[in-house]
């Protein structure tokens, strides 16, 4: 069987030989029902019923495995899909580093590897529940299009983890695979496993941030799990991070598009003061310091995804062979880490400053400061647009300890700057770095649908190019 091909005849469309695993099958099948109900009742709400232009994948072959065409969601072919295995991999890092990968679940190393699938699959779900009622403040045809690609690929990475749970996990497995439909993003009783997906995402600015920073926080830990000794997980990352550059790109030029529109009806206006906020606002667009407020929350919501900077959890994970380092491919040392120290950016006597820690338990660290840098890499091109368009302004990541609610700057109050604020001073000064309620109802009063082929809202600029090549005044979607 060519690997790169996918099996289309079954329900599930997969390339893991599912016809010839007949209890992973039925498992698969037994689930199949839950699932569709979940999609139909947290999936997008009020579009199910609508030809959506989705790609959908046919092969794994990272040049075309994409095909296009007119789908209504809940008909979405959902599959198992895993990068071809690699003849005679290795497992790149760790104590076992050097020895044969594992096709099967290492049994001391059990309980840690299904809690590090099991959080990966949490959030898939999460972010089609946080994203469901945009469909209908959509700005366009075609952004309507690129949230339900989101969300179908989100419901596909939700398949992908809950292949592996069903495949190597056994009860425990299923039972977690049941899980996973019954958690609700923000629910009080039975919510989500981490922070940031319990948030709302309540306008199409919102989503645009999401989607550039937690879903390259996504990005990174598939890339971490990517690099995985135990084979399955590591195949089944890797083809998840080909759907997941869509999901940056729909980010990046999302709020690209948001700051090019501002910026022209700026210039058009007569205004250069970025900072006369309401003469911005009358011209219908949204002004660039709470564009910033919104980069601000979303990256420091994300940062906490990282979890703690100083974490045994990461080490054992690391040390087992389980989860590695950003491109640990890529990484020029011993991919062990015993006796090294990384810098770790801490809290000491009221100061913010580095101390260097035990490389194995700063790898949360680590992590977080290669998804800093990815995304100040995406900021740059953003202010590249308003330094072309001549607004004097630029934006700007948050100071990492901003805004935080786990780690070692969750005690403290720190501002965009790095600075220790009192609790007074917070206070007072809060809506000076986050959106307030004001800003948060200009925005929504922003978000008018626009549902005609080639129209856009007045607030973003239309993208440089259409979907799969397609021409400015296609319908991307059919409204039903
Ligand atoms: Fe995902
Ligand atoms: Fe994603």
């Amino acid at each position: 069987m060519n690997i790169a091909q996918v099996d289309y005849d079954g329900l599930i469309p997969n390339n893991v030989a599912l016809g010839q695993d007949v209890r992973v099958k039925r498992a698969l099948e037994k689930w199949h029902p839950g699932y569709i109900n979940w999609w139909n009742d947290m999936g997008p709400e009020g579009f199910q019923e609508s030809l959506v232009y989705l790609r959908t994948a046919v092969s794994v072959d990272p040049k075309g495995w994409a095909k296009f065409d007119y789908v209504r969601m809940p008909d979405y072919r959902w599959g198992v899909l895993l990068a071809p295995q690699q003849e005679g991999r290795k497992i790149p890092f760790g104590t076992h580093k050097g020895e044969d990968a594992w096709q099967e679940v290492p049994g001391e190393y059990r309980a840690m590897l299904r809690r590090l699938v099991v959080i990966q699959g949490d959030t898939e779900p999460a972010s089609v529940e946080q994203q469901r009622h945009l469909g209908k403040t959509a700005p366009s045809l075609y952004d309507m299009r690129n949230l339900f690609q989101v969300n179908v690929e989100e419901g596909r990475h939700l398949w992908a983890m809950v292949y592996l749970l069903q495949k190597y996990f056994g009860t425990d497995g299923r039972e977690e695979a049941e899980a996973l439909l019954q958690r609700r993003s923000g629910d009080a009783d039975t919510p989500r496993m981490l922070g940031a997906f319990n948030e709302k995402t309540p306008d199409w600015l919102s989503f645009f941030m999401f989607t550039f920073f937690t879903d390259r926080d996504g990005k990174m830990q598939l890339e971490a799990l990517a690099q995985s000794g135990f084979d399955p997980l590591s195949r089944t990352c890797r083809f998840m991070l080909t759907e997941e550059a869509h999901h940056m790109f729909v980010g990046e030029t999302g709020v690209t598009r948001v700051i090019q529109r501002t910026c022209e009806a700026m210039k058009e206006a007569g205004i250069t003061d970025p900072n006369e906020i309401e003469k911005v606002r009358k011209l219908g667009v949204i002004d660039l310091p709470t564009i910033q407020k919104k980069a601000n929350l979303h990256f420091s919501l994300t940062l906490d995804l990282f979890g703690n900077e100083i974490s045994t959890n990461a080490a054992n994970a690391f040390h087992a062979g389980l989860k590695g380092r950003y491109r640990e491919h890529r990484l020029d040392d011993d991919h062990q880490l015993e006796g090294n120290t990384y810098p770790v950016l801490r809290l000491i006597d009221g100061k913010i400053q580095n101390e260097d820690s035990p490389a194995l338990s700063a790898l949360n660290m680590r992590l977080r400061d290669d998804y800093v840098a990815d995304c100040n890499n995406g900021v740059a091109r953003w202010n590249k647009v308003i330094e072309q368009l001549g607004i004097p302004f630029q934006i700007k990541l948050p100071h990492v300890a901003f805004h935080r609610h786990i780690g070692e700057f969750s005690r403290t109050n720190a501002d965009v700057d790095g600075n220790i604020l009192s609790p007074a001073e917070w206070t007072k000064r809060r809506t000076d770095f986050l959106p307030s309620a004001a800003d948060k109802e200009f925005i929504e009063s922003l978000m008018q649908p626009q549902f005609e082929p080639a129209k856009f809202a007045g607030w973003i600029a239309p993208p440089k190019v259409g979907i799969d090549n397609k021409p400015g005044d296609f319908e991307y979607v059919k409204i039903a």
